[in-house]
């Protein structure tokens, strides 16, 4: 017997970071969008807790007790006195250390699918509970589609969308730590005064509308100029797709994903082509959003 769950990335069409907090962690308003890039976590009985990892990635994912997905399993496992005997494969889609929480989506599949393999029952508040303890991005990959994430980000609230938006995401050639963008928007804001973190009322309108052009006015991410202090080479990447015809681009989330809203299905296409043949990236996708969250096959 084996459970598949499928579990979306995320980009972040307002990122909007405060203060560094006492304990380290950064207030959030995180507007959340999961978008339809995947990645498919199996889980089995198995002798003993054991994780594996496939796709073009894959040599990047630890496979130890830190991977978000071993984490779950264990937190389940221990809350409900279950030994975790489990085997964890994971068909990786998402880039790795990519900031559209490709390990947080791991961690909120494992979770929903131990849930199913081991019968436990648990409550969709239990399960967030447990998915926020894991990773500030952890709830959103479960409930998926798009949020206002307040706190660390893992308070969450839905948002309506009234259309889909069509992007591009070209992958980068190597991954950043999310840690070090935070600690470089700490050194960058050093001497400043930084406002509390809200979500601007345009931007959740242009949601709630499915107004692509309005959204493109208003996307916004303040770990932006951090991701780039780390990885000047992104602005080329971020040129090269505004030249191609997006209407917007930013770095995903912490990065260094970019992302690239555009009007439609073909001009996606059309951008990913010309960011593909651009060589200021690895790879380019595209990818519609919303999509829903993480979801047992
Ligand atoms: O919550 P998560 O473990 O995914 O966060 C990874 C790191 O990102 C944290 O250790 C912290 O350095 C940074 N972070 C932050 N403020 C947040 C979320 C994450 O500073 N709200």
């Amino acid at each position: 017997m084996s459970v598949t769950v499928r579990v979306p990335a995320k980009v972040n069409v307002q990122l909007a970071v405060g203060a560094a907090r006492p304990d380290g962690f950064h207030d959030l308003a995180n507007v959340f969008l999961a978008v339809g890039l995947y990645d498919e976590v199996t889980v089995a009985p198995a002798d003993e807790l054991r994780v594996t990892c496939a796709g073009p990635d894959a040599a990047q994912v630890p496979l130890d007790r830190t991977n978000l997905a071993a984490r779950a399993a264990l937190a389940l496992a221990a809350r409900r006195g279950i030994e975790p005997k489990v085997h964890i494969h994971i068909d990786k889609d998402i880039p790795v250390a990519g900031g559209m929480a490709g390990g947080s989506a791991d961690g909120a599949g494992a979770l929903l699918a131990c849930d199913a393999l081991w019968g436990t029952g648990a409550s969709r508040a239990e399960l967030l509970a447990i998915c926020a303890e894991l990773g500030s991005d952890v709830p959103f990959a479960l409930v998926g589609g798009a949020a206002l994430g307040v706190g660390r980000g893992e308070r969450l609230t839905g948002l309506d969308v009234g259309g889909t938006f069509h992007w591009v995401f070209a992958m980068a050639g190597r991954g950043l730590s999310t840690p070090a963008v935070f600690r470089e928007f700490d050194r960058l804001a050093e001497g400043r005064e930084i406002p509390e973190p809200v979500a601007a009322r345009e931007l959740l309108d242009a949601l709630a509308k499915g107004d692509t052009d309005a959204l493109a006015a208003t996307v916004a991410n303040d770990l932006q100029p951090a991701a780039l202090s780390l990885f000047p080479e992104l602005a080329a990447t971020l040129s090269a797709g505004r030249a191609a015809g997006a209407l917007a681009a930013l770095v995903s989330g912490s990065g260094p994903t970019t992302a690239f809203l555009t009007r439609d299905a073909a001009t996606a296409e059309k951008v990913a082509g010309a960011l593909s043949a651009s060589g200021t990236c690895r790879a380019a996708r595209t990818a519609a959003g919303p999509v829903a969250g993480a979801t047992v096959f």
